[in-house]
């Protein structure tokens, strides 16, 4: 059982892999103590994966095998995304809406997707709320099932938000009894719940 991670941040500097790191030992702390069965999560960074806008010619819900796409860029994000059974979106909301490099990804293929529950953690100045919905809204159009529990992180400071931009190192502490997003931990913690519920109810 393996659940990719999805950065879906760009730019450089950028903070995208800090909060992504946070929400892994989040999710990892929460499930060793509840000793819950205990999926692998793998990272996917989009930088790394540097897909050119979309230019495939066929319509990806029509491919039924990845060797049926024309390049070979598609062929391997195809596999790779093949290779998870649910998704975690760690993404930054950029002018009230998400990162055009996240919908690039999504759009190069359908069927890698269908079915497959995610969850989406948004952050910004006020936690990315509209990002979260827009792109909860996408997922649903090829056919993911996201949770109904989101995760908001919001910038507690101007201050914050300036290093952010800055892509200067946040401190985030998954672990600390004090420090930011304490209760945004319990939000992490509960949509991953159900991330894994429906996960199971696939599964059955
Ligand atoms: C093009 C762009 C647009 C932005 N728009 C918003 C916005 O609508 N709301 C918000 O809270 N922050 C906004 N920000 C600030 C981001 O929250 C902040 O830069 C954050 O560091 C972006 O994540 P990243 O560093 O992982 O790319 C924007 C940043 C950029 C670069």
């Amino acid at each position: 059982m393996q659940i990719g991670v999805i950065i879906c941040s760009s730019r450089q500097p950028r903070v995208c892999p800090q909060i992504a790191q946070f929400v892994v030992q989040t999710i990892e702390s929460t499930m060793l103590r509840s000793n819950d069965a205990f999926p692998r999560l793998n990272l996917i960074d989009l930088i790394e994966w540097n897909l050119p806008m979309f230019d495939e010619p066929d319509l990806p819900s029509q491919i039924t095998d990845h060797v049926q796409y024309r390049h070979a860029h598609t062929r391997a994000w195809s596999e790779e995304i093949q290779r998870y059974n649910a998704f975690i979106f760690i993404v930054p909301q950029y002018n009230w809406g998400y990162p055009a490099v996240v919908k690039n990804a999504i759009d190069y293929l359908y069927n890698e997707w269908k079915g497959k529950p995610a969850m989406v953690v948004s952050y910004g100045g006020h936690g990315g709320s509209k990002c979260n919905a827009q792109l909860r809204e996408v997922l649903c159009g090829v056919r993911m099932v996201p949770t109904t529990q989101t995760v908001e992180l919001s910038f507690p400071s101007r201050d914050y938000l300036v290093k952010a931009v800055k892509g200067e190192d946040l401190a985030l502490d998954s672990t600390s009894e004090s420090g930011v997003w304490i209760l945004e931990r319990q939000h992490i913690a509960a949509a991953y719940s159900e991330l894994l519920q429906i996960l199971s109810k696939n599964e059955a």
